[in-house]
């Protein structure tokens, strides 16, 4: 049976919807944005935190580990409420799950049991599109990402890199206007990660998003951004925005220029490392107690909350412990 039947719906037309249409990059604005994790692994993640992001703009996210990073697009995209704060994306308070928002990951996450082509598809299934205009969109993004010779392969037999293409066109299905990238290239080797990174500024000039991208590479933040925002040791604080004032369309060859590596001699002396201690500690706090059971979790989370939200459409969710 066709892993993606479903009876044609009458719902909104989307037949004008093509990924090379420029959309409206959206405007965000993040306002004093605090969380803490509760239960078993209780932790002050995000201080007060406030950002904006103007229409297409790219702002990268760079902060050591466990800061908090992930936690903030989480809220960004409505996928956990901050307890304090609020975001919105033009204009409109953020509440949950939010299909202006695409998401990429650090893992690609997809459904192992379906195509490239029905993974792509999947948002669209799950927002009520009428089949045709599932499928003319779907091998629109994997014309837009080069991969149409792979709609028909399942995740298992593509490459790392292959698979955070199709995620990303994925996360392009409902045509948002801000895309959340946590460390979406990671896993790669250095020379594919630029690829990928050249390739990804080509796909932001075509669709126009705001972008929001967490990094642990500098120069990474500095090639893809209009800004740099750098975050304390967790609970993320703000500590400095560096705006990166590089013209578009930017090459490879830029990284080499002086003018970057004032740029990121700039990031890096904001950045605090954490230390040993800070580590040490962290270590102990994910130790699970004896007699608890395994897998601690947030105090509330929309993704399992919210009804027909199943649990793995929440990229960022950790994985369990084993
Ligand atoms: N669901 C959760 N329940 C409890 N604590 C959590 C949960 N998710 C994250 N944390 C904790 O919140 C803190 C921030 O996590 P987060 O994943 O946001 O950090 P990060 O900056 O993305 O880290 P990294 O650079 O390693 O990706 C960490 O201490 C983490 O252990
Ligand atoms: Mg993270």
């Amino acid at each position: 049976m066709d892993p993606l039947e479903q009876p044609e719906t009458a719902g909104p037309s989307h037949a004008d919807v093509r990924p090379n249409a420029p959309v409206q990059g959206a405007d965000v604005r993040a306002d004093h944005v605090s969380l803490s994790f509760r239960g078993v692994r209780p932790a002050h993640v995000l201080d007060a935190v406030s950002l904006s992001i103007r229409p297409r703009e790219v702002v990268a996210l760079i902060g050591p580990n466990g800061c908090g990073k992930s936690t903030l697009l989480r809220v960004l995209g409505g996928l956990i409420p901050a307890d304090a704060g609020h975001v919105l994306i033009d204009g409109d308070p953020v509440t949950g799950p939010d299909p202006r928002v695409g998401v990429v990951f650090q893992e690609p996450r997809l459904l192992p049991w379906l195509t490239a082509e029905e993974n792509v598809r999947f948002p669209m299934r799950l927002a009520g599109w009428p089949k045709a205009q599932q499928a003319a969109r779907a091998s629109d993004l994997l014309g837009l990402v080069g991969l149409r010779e792979h709609a028909s392969a399942r995740p298992g037999t593509l490459s790392g890199g292959t698979r955070q293409r199709v995620a990303i066109a994925r996360a392009l299905a409902l045509q948002p206007s801000l895309l959340l990238l946590d460390e979406p290239f990671s896993a790669l080797d250095a020379l594919t990660r630029e690829r990928f990174n050249a390739e990804l500024l080509r796909l932001w000039e075509r669709t126009g998003t705001s972008i929001v991208l967490v990094t642990h590479s500098i120069p990474e933040a500095i090639f893809l951004a209009d800004r740099v925002v750098v975050l304390s040791p967790r609970p993320a604080r703000v500590l400095a925005e560096i705006t990166v004032d590089l013209p578009r369309p930017r090459r490879l060859t830029d990284l080499d220029s002086a003018v970057v590596s004032s740029l990121a001699a700039d990031v890096r002396s904001h950045l605090v490392d954490t230390t040993d201690d800070a580590i040490a500690m962290e270590e102990a706090r994910l130790a699970i107690p004896a007699g608890l059971p395994l897998g601690g979790a947030p105090a509330r989370r929309h993704a399992e909350t919210e009804p027909g939200t199943p649990a793995w459409f929440d990229p960022f969710r950790p994985e369990d412990p084993q």
